[in-house]
């Protein structure tokens, strides 16, 4: 996790005369981290499942120096006027700010944990698209988790760092979300996908061919209701799961579904298929990139995209709108399909690098003029988790 590589070395000297400014002395500690896309395995993580994310080139970036005392003040790029301290001592409530709730969500589960913390001044940058489904949140929860257990001695792996971040975002900011975003964002490697058992947390490196693009692109449809519905979809999955006496549905089959379909209501029947049959595409997924079968991967990740559409129910017209004008514009090139948590959010599209230039123009031809919504393209490098270092 400590990294004193080139990549990590090249600290934006804006950034650091930024802090500098603010706090009227240098960083000592940068701490980076990433958000996310997933290639496939879409709500399988709260279900003990099987997820395929990787890391994007998009990052949060922390920098800090320590402090005498117990506090903590903290500054963010993005929010100018927004300063945001408080206490590790004591009881620590929501503040004012949504942005720092997640830094105070993440001291209260390592004190929770045990841990003695120390002050420091902080100042936040993050170029992670937000309200877009990748996973801002968990890039800033990871990111500020691995420099306080590097500041504080804390000596905690990247795995104990994720799931402190996600028991933050379940337990300080109410969002229910399984462990795939904090996770990838720890642990993600350049070049690769990450296979994730959500059971045991074990993972499995999958290297993504050069040639293979990994597109993302955002509709920037506003994801309203997404906190609500996710939170939904997972009381669904464990009626399921309930009905059929497991405790997960990771333990489950198609066969023990079937043997219980009279006992639930059509809608959650549908939740249970989606999770059950995405976790054998997420296997299959896995084992075609490595075998760059990428005609079988494609196949596999539009069936999981119908599956979110039909059974699942997480898209919205604007992503089924772009995941169509991808494929048509592919005619089976590549794949495009909702990515994330859905409600909105973004679609991930993977294809020859040679078709990239098809799938922009594709996408600016039609995407506003069918949905008047503007969206962003990225062409992304699977990138590296959670890196930290002393400057
Ligand atoms: C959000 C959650 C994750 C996961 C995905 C859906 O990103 O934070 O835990 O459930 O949705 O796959």
């Amino acid at each position: 996790m400590l990294d004193n590589t080139s990549q990590t070395n090249q600290v934006d000297e804006a950034f650091l005369q930024a802090f500098t400014h603010i706090f009227a002395q240098e960083a000592k500690t940068l701490s980076v981290s990433p958000g996310r896309v997933n290639v496939i395995g879409e709500h399988t993580d709260y279900n003990d499942g099987f997820v395929l994310p990787a890391a994007l080139q998009f990052t949060t970036q922390i920098l800090c120096s320590p402090r005498a005392d117990n506090i903590i003040n903290a500054c963010s790029v993005q929010y100018p006027g927004d300063n945001e301290s408080f206490s590790i001592d004591g009881d620590i409530k929501p503040g004012e700010f949504a942005w720092g709730n997640y830094l105070r969500g993440v001291v209260v589960e390592l004190k929770k944990a045990g841990h003695t913390l120390c002050g420091m001044d902080v100042l936040i940058t993050s170029n992670v698209p937000q309200g877009s489904g990748l996973s801002s949140s968990a890039a800033l929860e990871v990111a500020f988790g691995g420099l306080l257990n590097h500041c504080c001695n804390l000596g905690l792996n990247e795995q104990q760092i994720a799931l402190i971040g996600q028991a933050a975002e379940n337990n300080f900011i109410d969002c229910q979300c399984g462990i795939m975003d904090q996770l990838i964002s720890a642990k993600a490697q350049n070049n690769h996908a990450i296979l994730i058992d959500c059971k045991d947390l074990s993972t499995r490196a999958v290297h993504i061919p050069e040639n293979l693009a990994l597109m993302v692109i955002n509709s920037n449809y506003p994801r309203k209701l997404a906190d609500s519905e996710y939170n939904q979809r997972r009381e669904a999955c464990e009626l399921a799961a309930s009905t059929m006496g497991v405790n997960k549905l990771r333990e489950a089959n198609m066969d023990m579904l079937l043997d219980v379909k009279s006992k639930l209501d059509d809608t959650t029947f549908r939740r249970a298929k989606h999770i059950i049959s995405e976790n054998e595409r997420v296997l299959a997924a896995a084992d075609a990139l490595a075998n760059n079968k990428l005609n079988e991967l494609y196949s596999i990740m539009a069936e999981a995209h119908l599956s979110l559409k039909d059974d699942f129910e997480i898209t919205v017209p604007a992503t089924n709108g772009l995941v169509d004008i991808c494929n048509t514009a592919l005619d089976g090139r590549g794949v495009a399909r909702q990515t994330g948590g859905g409600f909105g959010g973004a679609i991930v599209c993977l294809c020859d690098l040679n078709d990239v230039d098809t799938v922009v123009k594709a996408v600016n031809d039609q995407y506003e003029a069918k949905f008047s919504l503007k969206a962003d393209i990225y062409v992304c490098e699977a990138s590296q988790g959670l890196r930290v270092l002393d400057l």
